[in-house]
């Protein structure tokens, strides 16, 4: 089974409101992306790492792959307006043999390699799988007036987080599918979903977190020693 994963990094990061994108702001002395891809390149299940990133990042970031090692990374794609534009040129790349691939966040720099595997195993099994944790907070439906059209039944609720691993001819159908219907979504497992394929829960980890804004920055500078 040969396994790819793709990492889109070509947000701006404006809701961190910081100059540069997210994920490459220092945590625990590096930047965020270099801990998600050593996640990535000591999981023996991953056979290569597809990074999207925007051009002008190409050098910096071509330097850190260098420095750490980081042996599974194929040559960088450049990224597009939106993640999903980013995670379609990603698939543009992926190796010919490949039978399973992932996409994951760079800024979710704190996954486990048994979840990774889980995640592809799944996948290699059932077609589509996703990685989650069980909602804590009850969760309220609301109209656009802002006030409160039904509360949800939590032990139905998930949080969808990053990996989700599909086998590859699924995920190009997907996003076939969502091209020539002009289709946006924030995650891939909604543009399968679109193929009425129901894909599996994976329960992963809080820690699992995505850093978007100046306090995830505070609660990941805590999480990161149990990850180096
Ligand atoms: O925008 P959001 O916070 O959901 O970003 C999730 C991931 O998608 C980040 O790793 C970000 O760098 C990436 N992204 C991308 N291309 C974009 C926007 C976001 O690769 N145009």
């Amino acid at each position: 089974m040969y396994t790819s994963v793709i990492i889109p990094a070509a947000g701006f990061g404006e809701r961190m409101g910081s100059a540069i994108g997210k994920q490459f702001l220092v945590l625990n002395g590096e930047p965020i992306i270099v801990h998600t891809l050593r996640q990535f390149q000591r999981a023996d299940v991953i056979d290569e790492i597809i990074v999207v990133t925007r051009e002008e990042s190409f050098a910096m970031l071509g330097q850190l792959i260098a420095n750490g090692g980081l042996t599974k990374v194929r040559p960088l794609m450049k990224g597009g307006r939106t993640r999903q534009d980013s995670v379609c040129n990603g698939l543009s790349a992926v190796n010919e043999r490949c039978d399973i691939v992932l996409v994951h966040d760079a800024v979710r720099p704190f996954i486990a390699r048994e979840v990774i595997a889980q995640a592809a195993e799944a996948a290699a099994v059932s077609g589509a799988a996703i990685v989650a944790v069980r909602a804590k907070d009850t969760m309220k439906l609301a109209g656009p007036d802002g006030r409160v059209e039904k509360t949800l039944d939590r032990a139905f609720l998930w949080n969808v987080q990053t990996p989700q691993a599909f086998r590859l001819s699924i995920l190009r159908d997907a996003y076939a599918l969502a091209a020539s219907r002009n289709t946006a979504a924030t995650d891939d497992s909604s543009l399968v979903e679109q193929l009425g394929i129901a894909p599996v829960i994976i329960e992963g980890s809080y820690d699992n977190i995505k850093i978007t804004t100046p306090e995830d920055l505070l609660v990941a500078e805590l999480l990161a020693p149990r990850f180096s």
